[in-house]
């Protein structure tokens, strides 16, 4: 996905910022164009409040001065604009390659509404082409591994399922925990999977937003398609 076509995707979805908005800030690279198209209407006169969904996009709005407070302090939001690494036609998600799956869940949970930015080829029939992002707790790893495994096969899902950043040098969440890519290739029933990972005493939390995304706004070279509405 070009830097381009980022950009556009997240000028769109600034079209929904309004003065006074309590304001869910999504991770990565998209998410980023989005943080730096704020600033400029920040350094406008824009008055928002923003909650960030990763250290990373914290670190971004604090260097641009984008005003940010916790969700502690707001823990209701109005909406939350964030990236995606697939998006179906039902508007379900698969979120995490980032990292911030969980952070970007509970933010996402906490807002009245989603507004996803992308480009068009994040757009899937079935999602699962992308490795699903598991969080899960560092105690127990192989256990919790094995469980996952049970549940996959009852839900007839195959593929691998790696450590993410490899055993020697595993990658760590803002939440301290490590995560599993399961490259399912194919996920027709996403909610059935959801729930079955979060039975799973180890699963923090799992990559798939589902009921969240209200707006889709998925750029091309021939402009900016949006899908939904708030
Ligand atoms: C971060 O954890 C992810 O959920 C991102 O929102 C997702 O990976 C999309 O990232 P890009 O905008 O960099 O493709």
């Amino acid at each position: 996905m070009s830097v381009e076509l980022k950009i556009e995707a997240a000028r769109a979805a600034l079209a929904l910022v309004k003065n006074g908005m309590r304001l869910g800030i999504g991770t990565g690279s998209t998410a980023d164009e989005f943080v730096r198209l704020l600033a400029v209407e920040v350094k406008n006169g824009l008055e928002i409040f923003g909650v960030p969904t990763s250290i990373k996009t914290q670190i971004l709005c604090e260097e641009l001065g984008v005003p940010l407070t916790t969700l502690e302090e707001l823990p209701e939001l109005d909406l939350v604009i964030d990236g995606a690494d697939e998006v179906d036609g039902k508007f379900q998600l698969i979120k995490g390659g980032g990292g911030a799956l969980l952070r970007e869940k509970i933010v996402a949970h906490a807002s009245k509404a989603m507004a996803v930015i992308a480009d068009e080829t994040k757009l899937v029939d079935t999602l699962g082409e992308y490795p699903l992002p598991i969080e899960v707790n560092k105690f127990g790893l192989t256990a919790t591994y094995n469980a996952i495994r049970v549940v996959s096969d009852r839900l007839d899902l195959s593929g691998e399922i790696n450590l993410r950043g490899g055993k020697d040098t595993p990658f760590e969440t803002d939440g301290g925990h490590f995560i599993l890519d399961a490259s399912f290739s194919h996920i027709p029933d996403a909610s059935a999977l959801s729930k079955a990972l979060l039975d799973i005493p180890g699963v923090v939390e799992h990559g798939l937003f589902l009921g969240y995304a209200k707006v889709v706004f998925l750029a091309s070279p021939d402009g900016v398609k949006q899908l939904g509405e708030l």
